[in-house]
């Protein structure tokens, strides 16, 4: 009954984390594709190519439901897969909807045209390629009116914690901020859109002020993945042992991961 989370590198894990702290009992197979990050300066077509290989991994381990704990993936690929390439015994969902949903007020499933919300002025930060998808801003209009965005593509901030360098991280985080508040000086939200991004989310906050509400998406997920498997609970493969997979150094991956999350975790070569 095994579930997968897919990312392409350590970002996955805050969505991993906050998994597991809501489903004790779920077996979780985690995939990070360290030997291709970063995915957000790639091109659209290398993101689907490389996140289709990280899904199928996942399918042998037994996860017939696999979440892309990646917004790069999500943005740029996840369309064209469960268009193109997923078969009908298998699922594939991403990690915008949920945030959106509690951004615009909306309970799962709510279809109902697009309304004024309270939130009117909010700060995006993703990877360049999210930024460049605008696939937020179409899920957004889908649900809300009169929501003004400004987008700030993050260079270099995946780089920095993929490599373990927080100082540098945090750097980054601060001037990326800064760039963002000089177009819009007075955010309400903020949107960690990447899931790399929880991981320095106190420099996030320092930058932006307290007055700021920073949306970071691992919560939102692992709700709205209780929800998805009280409804359809089919989806829940046939695996039933937790693993760490990268197609990285594993022994480099677990002490990364290890140095983020704060807590032992050990990756084997996929
Ligand atoms: N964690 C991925 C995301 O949420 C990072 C993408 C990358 O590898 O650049 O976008």
């Amino acid at each position: 009954m095994a579930v997968g989370i897919f990312d392409s590198g350590l970002g996955g894990l805050t969505v991993l984390d906050a998994v597991a702290a809501r489903h004790p009992e779920l077996p979780l197979v985690y995939l990070g594709d360290n030997k291709h990050t970063p995915y957000g300066v790639r091109d659209a077509e290398d993101i689907f190519n490389l996140t289709c290989a990280g899904v199928s991994r996942l399918w042998d381990e037994g996860c017939d439901l696999v979440i892309l704990a990646c917004n790069t993936a999500s943005a740029a690929a996840l369309k064209r897969m469960q268009e193109t390439w997923l078969p009908a015994d298998k699922r594939v969902l991403g990690v915008f909807v949920p945030m959106i949903e509690a951004l615009t007020e909306r309970r799962w499933g709510d279809n109902s045209p697009p309304r004024e919300v309270a939130v009117k002025h909010v700060a995006l930060f993703a990877t360049p390629a999210t930024v460049a998808s605008r696939a937020f801003q179409r899920e957004l209009a889908f649900r809300a009116i009169g929501v003004d965005v400004e987008a700030q593509p993050c260079g270099g901030v995946v780089d920095a914690i993929e490599q373990g360098d927080e100082i540098l991280a945090e750097a980054l985080v601060t001037s990326h901020v800064e760039a963002l508040l000089r177009r819009m000086p007075h955010p309400e939200a903020a949107i960690l859109g990447c899931t790399h991004y929880p991981l320095v989310q106190a420099a996030f906050q320092k930058a932006l002020g307290p007055d700021v509400k920073v949306y970071s998406q691992p919560q939102l997920v692992a709700e709205s993945l209780g929800d998805y498997l009280q409804r359809r609970p089919e989806f829940l493969g046939q695996g039933g042992q937790s693993r760490f997979l990268t197609t990285g150094n594993p022994e480099r991956v677990s002490g990364k991961a290890t140095q983020f999350l704060r807590y032992p975790i050990r990756f084997e070569s996929s």
